[in-house]
């Protein structure tokens, strides 16, 4: 097979809520399951015992960072997977106690998609507006709620704009409704303490390739005596809720790399904070008149994204790019359009401010002197595209 080269790395990445590199200590514990040498989970001789423990242990360290129980976590193939599992899996399995779904105007697609795909099949949703920071107020969601409404899906932390909800509000008004509450914390975990104990959320979801994990591996917490409809049928892997061999090589990266950013938070969190707000008191000095959008403290700590008008986000990006610098605008998922962001739209931003704004999302190797280099490279690319917007 003749496969071209992955494209050289970027000189300076700040695109972590695309993806993030893998942790060399999560790649050290995969090798040995990528070399083979271990039994499928399901096989009952030794080395499928063996596979069985690894995928225990994954499992039990996970459920641990979460304060769930093993037998609450459920390994899938990413955050989609998760979100799917969730929300088609409750709306589904309660079809007949209703048929009222609410969601967010926010969500990434994997939730927002879904939701379109069951409208498809008669369920009726509802799609949250949201404040001028991107926050859903837990009022809107109490007064969504009917007697027929069976899920409520509200992300945690956002993808575009890095804006936080208040989870525990809004699951307590869930839970005293009798709805099952979903969470997509693909953003959020590893960042933000998630105590599930803590916390009145039913259903959670998490990715691998957002923690400095494998890609093609996420989980889906599900709160026991939460019954879901299988999206997949096959064996009866994952305790009969989700069919297919496991893939141990990831579920092992994504428990060490989920381990290894939960006992680093609270110095990434300090560490990559403070560069962000570095960044963002720069922008604000050197750039007059572009705006910030998202909350300004209520937000992903790695998370900037910000409106410089008069230029255009993809161009803006191209510049960039050239200059080693990879950043994004929207969602990765969204790349390539040329519709202004939906998530933008929804916090009431006019279309021109939408159309020029990058998000950039860094990470815990970026440095002081990468963000210089961006600012610098930055004070020569928006004047010049500024000045040829004004021309046109
Ligand atoms: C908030 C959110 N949910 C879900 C996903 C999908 O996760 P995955 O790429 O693992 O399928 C993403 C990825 O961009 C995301 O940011």
């Amino acid at each position: 097979m003749n496969l071209p080269p992955p494209a050289s790395k970027p000189l300076i990445y700040l695109d972590h809520g695309a993806t993030t590199p893998l942790d060399p200590q999560a790649a050290e514990a995969m090798l040995p399951y990528l070399r083979g040498g271990c039994g499928n989970p399901s096989s009952l001789h030794r080395p499928g015992r063996e596979a069985r423990l690894a995928l225990e242990n994954a499992r039990s360290c996970l459920a641990g960072l979460l304060n769930a129980r093993e037998s609450e976590i459920y390994f899938v193939s990413g955050g989609t997977e998760a979100d799917n599992l969730a929300i088609q899996g409750a709306a589904f399995k309660n079809r007949h106690k209703g048929q009222h779904i609410i969601t967010t105007a926010v969500e990434h697609p994997a939730v927002l998609n879904t939701c379109k795909y069951l409208e498809k099949q008669g369920f009726e949703v509802a799609y949250l507006a949201v404040d001028e920071y991107g926050q859903v107020n837990p009022e809107t969601v109490r007064s969504a709620i009917r007697r027929d409404t069976i899920l409520l899906s509200v992300m945690h932390g956002n993808n575009e704009v890095g804006t936080l909800n208040p989870l525990a509000e809004i699951g307590k008004i869930a839970r005293e409704a009798g709805v099952y509450f979903h969470s997509d914390a693909v953003q959020s975990f590893g960042k933000i303490p998630l105590d599930v104990q803590a916390l009145p959320v039913d259903l959670l979801s998490i990715s691998g390739h957002k923690i400095y994990g494998p890609g093609g591996i996420g989980a889906l917490y599900i709160r026991r005596g939460v019954a879901l409809e299988k999206l997949l049928h096959g064996g009866r892997q994952e305790g009969d809720k989700r069919a297919g061999t496991e893939n141990l090589p990831g579920v092992i990266g994504l428990a060490k790399a989920a381990e290894l950013i939960c006992r680093s938070r609270e110095e990434q969190s300090r560490r990559v904070g403070e560069l962000r707000d570095y960044f963002q008191e720069q922008l604000l000095r050197q750039f007059p008149g572009i705006r910030v959008n998202g909350h300004p403290q209520e937000r992903l700590y790695n998370n900037l994204n910000v409106s410089f008008p008069g230029c255009d986000s993809e161009t803006l990006l191209l510049s960039l790019d050239m200059q080693g610098i990879a950043a994004s605008s929207g969602s990765a998922c969204s790349a390539g359009s040329i519709e202004p962001s939906r998530v933008l739209k929804a916090m009431g931003l006019p279309a021109a401010i939408s159309r020029s704004a990058i998000r950039f999302t860094l990470g815990k190797d970026n440095t002081r002197e990468e963000i210089d280099y961006v600012l610098e490279s930055l004070r020569e690319i928006v004047p010049r595209l500024q000045n040829i917007i004004q021309k046109v």
